[in-house]
Formats: C-alpha cells, structure tokens, sequence
C-alpha cells in the first residue's frame, strides 16, 4: 500500500503518543500494540483517527502540563475534560460552552476545566473556531482622540463585533459576546447569558475610598484561542479555564499602560508624589492594587491564588516531574511573575522553552 507522507507524518506523531499515553496510564504492552494496530489501519482508511474519551481525557491533561508559560501546572492532573466532539452547529458549540462556563464557575469555587470540540484533521476539514481570546472579556472602544473605554486589548475583536451587529453599552466592562464558526461558514455571534458571567468588584482592606475607582473583573479566565494538539491529531476549538493568579490582574490587566492603566490613579487615591520616579509611587501603587485583587476575590469566595504561593506550587511540580523522570519545560519571561520576582525561586532558575507534545499553540486571529 502506498503510505502518503500525511499519512507519515500523523502515524508518527499518533503512536509516540499512544506510547506515552497508554504508559502513564499504566496499560500493558499487549493494550499498547492493539491499539497502535487500530490506529495505524483508521489513518490509513481515512488520514486520520479518533481519540478515546480517554486518550482525550489524559491527552488535554498532558498538553497542560506542557504548558511552558503556566505557573499552575501543579494541578494539570485535575483537568475535567468535555468531549463535546458532536457538536455540528454553532448552536451546540455555543450550549456546551454555556456548560463548561457554569461547571467551571461553581458559583466561585473555580474547577479547571476544557471542552473539546471536533477536530480539524481529516477531509473534508471544517474547523471549528472561537474568535474571543477568552470566553468572557471586556469590550474596548476606541474614540477618535485615541483615547479607550474599556479594555484596550480588545479594541480590534469589539470592532469585529460591532461589524457583526452586535451592539455594547460604552461602559469600561461590557461582557463581549461570544463569537463562533464552524469550516467557511459565517461567524456567529451569542450574547453570554447574565447569570453565567461571575464578577468581582474590587475593594482594598485598609483603603476605603479605594471603591470609588468602581474596578472590577470577571472571576475565571477561559483562554479561547488556542489550538490543542494531541498526537498529531489538530483541535482548533478547545477552551479551557484555571483560575487567576492575583498578578494577571493587578499587576498586568489593570497596571500596564496600554490595558486599563490604573496606576496613576491608585497613587493618587493614596496620596503618593507622582512627580518623582523615586518616590516609587508605582511600585506603591502596585502593591496595593494587588493587596486588592486578592482581598476582594477572597472576600466573594472567588479563586484566586497569590504569586507566592503559585511559585511555591510550581516548585512542588518542578519535583513531582523530576520523580517521575520528564523534564520540566518552562518560559522563563511567563512563569516568572510580574511583582517581586525575585522573591519567587523561578526568578534564580534556569528553563528550557522545549516544544513538547501534546501542546496547547496559537493560531491565526481571523
Ligand atoms: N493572563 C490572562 C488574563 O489576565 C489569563 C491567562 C490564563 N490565566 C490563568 N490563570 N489560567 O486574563
């Protein structure tokens, strides 16, 4: 039979995966060679082959742990997996993520989770897509005097949005809708039903006034974007959720510059001397944006970790990986967080930023 260089190519990456796969699972070698069989014969028939719930299961796990940007992969064995490979329409896309968001949220007490759509591989391909970056994110308008409400990172998919017809309210935190297609087909657009979207407003311990900025954000960061790899075998559709790391949002999505930029703000509100870089008036600023997010996510039993503590995890997986004999893989410039670096072991470290499959990667934004 002729073997075309596809058929190579998938064969190749879809045994050293039932390999790994089956022997972290702990399967014999005769399970192991069964299905290697099968998987051989249904690449052949049809360039491609369909994951078990399980390979899918521990597949998505594998991916996270292979994550070389996250500080949580600690927790990568307790991923919950949706198999929502039916779904055919973006109306059951659409139904399956309303699940996954209100599974996930668990009324605050976050649970890590992923649904997995159809996958792309095979012909005829209809890849399924999530245009948002994250399932719930605050739109950003642009006015002509260049200035933004809203969150400036999204300033180019609220547009398309509005394009689609699609409609905000001009506040600094509308919930973008979702917005979905399925191969050529037209994108489609959902509003995220109210009760779904968990938000916390933000309060400081010791700074009153602080209320009055009237921040807020949403509870769960749901990435939407990325495609999942596993074995060869392409997801362009596979959201998946932690839960937030407090410097995400303090030191990042409400700090940096060109997001919501509350600095300037905060030192004010504080009473700190803005004119001088050496009163260090950010540095104060930040960290008691951070004492904030923290406090208030607590406060609404809402998830949420410190980088502390984060670091402190990633350690314990940095020795869990050792004794399981994988090499840890990591970005520095990711894992290492964004307030006091150097109090986390991760600043003093070392990390190869290897490729490893299965893998969570980007992909084209439109
Ligand atoms: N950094 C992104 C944000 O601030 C979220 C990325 C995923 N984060 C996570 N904790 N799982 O929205």
């Amino acid at each position: 039979m002729n073997v075309t260089s596809i058929q190579q190519d998938l064969l190749e990456h879809a045994t050293a995966f039932i390999r790994q796969c089956y022997g972290e699972l702990g399967k014999s070698a005769q399970d192991i060679s069964l299905r290697l069989h099968e998987v051989e014969a249904e690449i052949m028939q049809q360039d491609h082959y369909k994951h078990t719930p399980e390979e899918l299961a521990h597949g998505a796990k594998m991916a996270w742990r292979n994550s070389n940007r996250c500080i949580g992969r600690l927790f990568w064995d307790n991923l919950s997996v949706i198999d929502a490979r039916h779904a055919g329409t973006t109306d059951e896309m659409a139904e399956a993520i309303w699940q996954h968001i209100s599974s996930a949220t668990n009324g605050g007490k976050i649970r890590p989770f992923i649904t997995v759509f159809p996958a792309s591989t095979g012909f005829p391909a209809h890849p399924p897509r999530i245009w948002n970056h994250q399932l719930i994110r605050y739109a950003g308008y642009e006015s002509d005097d260049g200035t933004t409400v809203g969150d400036p990172a999204s300033v180019s998919f609220t547009r398309l949005c509005q394009e689609l017809g699609w409609q905000g309210a001009d506040t600094p935190h509308d919930i973008l809708p979702l917005v979905l297609s399925i191969g050529n087909s037209e994108k489609k657009w959902y509003n995220i039903p109210k009760e779904l979207t968990l938000e916390v407003p933000l309060s400081h311990p010791d700074i009153p006034a602080f209320e009055e900025l009237g921040l807020r954000w949403y509870a769960v960061p749901f990435v939407s974007d990325m495609l999942l790899e596993i074995g060869g075998i392409h997801y362009t559709a596979a959201p998946f959720n932690g839960w937030y790391m407090g410097t995400e949002i303090g030191a990042r999505n409400l700090a940096d510059k060109d997001r919501y930029n509350m600095l300037p703000d905060v030192a004010r509100l504080m009473g700190l001397d803005t004119s001088s870089n050496a009163s260090l008036w950010k540095d104060k600023a930040l960290v008691e944006l951070n004492v904030a997010v923290l406090h208030s996510y607590k406060a609404h039993g809402v998830t949420i970790v410190d980088h502390h503590t984060a670091a402190q995890q990633f350690m314990r997986f940095e020795r869990n990986e050792r004794e399981s004999r994988r090499e840890v893989t990591g970005r520095w410039s990711w894992l290492v967080p964004p307030l006091s670096p150097a109090t986390t072991h991760i600043f003093h470290q070392h990390y190869e930023d290897h490729i490893v499959s299965p893998q969570f990667f980007y992909q084209n934004k439109s």
